[in-house]
């Protein structure tokens, strides 16, 4: 089976939404849940959000930041991913909490339409909050106007909305209003940051993490992060965690196990004739899905000749 890409769109600054046929995906996709997706047979598997579901269609939002991003930025409507597998991780739980503040950073504002829809129909009350660098790599802010009771937007230039980041926002709210749950979604270090503000509040904070991770499904350890001074799996364990239990260091100084060989498997990339047409057929990535290079021993524990199936990967 393949997955057509339905609609290809870049929404902002080396920012795409897709809408994927998948589903079974869609049917059973929620809030707070990912998909791995494999561009073709010797492609590396990579974790993406899903953004929203309609019919049978699955939405993923992503920047285009190395060799497979790149390649799926590439593709267009017509064109057909080899596999995608989902929906992985844990929903969120939305419950009927009250006060919800979802505050998304950069590309992880992807993940905040789907989750405020299930949060006000479960009778909450939500505020979104959104920061980007500058207007251009703002997104789904429409969307998120009519999904969310009230919107504020930040820019760190001040290009559009507050002047400032949503972390200034959310502490005077918390002078101000009555909150009973945050969520926090965007790169580690912004998540991190941003936390702190309610770290001697009580109020319930979490975070979606974004580990590297290969299979999603708890048998390659390469997603394994330290909550509350215990390891878990992200994949299977979360990706939502309480924001003040995230062993935030550990976390970012995993995600950059890999430099290196991303910047070869890039540079390959950009050197090969064909790659505008999208799914090319060259083996930038290891067979095993785990992309990052030719011939490196991968400290996930995974090698080639297990296909990302056995290696336990714990001495990560
Ligand atoms: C649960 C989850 C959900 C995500 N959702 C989104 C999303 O909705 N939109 C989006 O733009 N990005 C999302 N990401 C990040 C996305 O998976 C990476 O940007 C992508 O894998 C980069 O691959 P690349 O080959 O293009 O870049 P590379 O050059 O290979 O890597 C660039 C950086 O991306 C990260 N990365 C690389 N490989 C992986 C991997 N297998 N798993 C996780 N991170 C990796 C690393 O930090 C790396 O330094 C998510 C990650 C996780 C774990
Ligand atoms: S990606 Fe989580 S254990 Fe492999």
């Amino acid at each position: 089976m393949v997955y057509e890409i339905e609609k290809a769109t870049q929404i902002a600054d080396n920012i795409h939404e897709f809408w994927i046929n998948a589903p079974q995906v869609a049917k059973h996709g929620k809030a707070g849940q990912f998909l791995i997706i494999r561009l073709d047979d010797s492609g590396e598997r990579i974790p993406l959000t899903i953004s929203a579901v309609k019919g049978d269609s699955v939405r993923i939002v992503f920047m285009a930041v190395g060799k497979t991003t790149k390649q799926l930025a590439a593709m267009k409507a017509g064109d057909c991913i080899k596999d995608v597998a989902g929906p992985l991780g844990n929903p969120s739980d939305v419950s009927n909490t009250g006060n919800c503040v979802l505050i998304g950073g950069g590309v992880g504002i992807a993940c905040l339409p789907i989750l405020a829809k299930a949060l006000k129909a479960a009778g909450n009350h939500v505020t979104g909050i959104i920061g980007a660098r500058n207007e251009k790599l703002l997104l789904l802010s429409d969307e998120l106007e009519k999904e969310c009771d009230e919107l504020v937007i930040c820019t760190d230039d001040g290009s559009r909305g507050y002047h400032g980041f949503p972390a200034d926002i959310l502490k005077k709210r918390i002078e101000t209003d009555k909150i009973d749950a945050v969520w926090i979604i965007g790169p580690a270090i912004m998540m991190k940051i941003t936390s702190m503000a309610t770290l001697s509040t009580g109020i319930r904070t979490i975070v979606n993490l974004n580990p590297i991770m290969v299979d999603g499904t708890g048998m390659c350890g390469s997603c394994r992060v330290t909550v509350d001074g215990k390891m878990k799996f992200a994949c299977v364990d979360g990706p939502e965690f309480d924001a003040h239990l995230v062993d935030w260091n550990e976390l970012m100084n995993r995600q950059r196990i890999y430099p290196a060989m991303e910047k070869e498997s890039a540079e390959l990339y950009a050197a090969d004739p064909h790659r505008q047409d999208g799914i090319n057929g060259h083996a930038y990535g290891h067979a095993d899905g785990h992309g990052h290079g030719h011939g490196h021993v991968c400290t996930c524990g995974m090698s080639k000749a297990n296909n990302g199936k056995t290696g336990n990967g714990v001495e990560n």
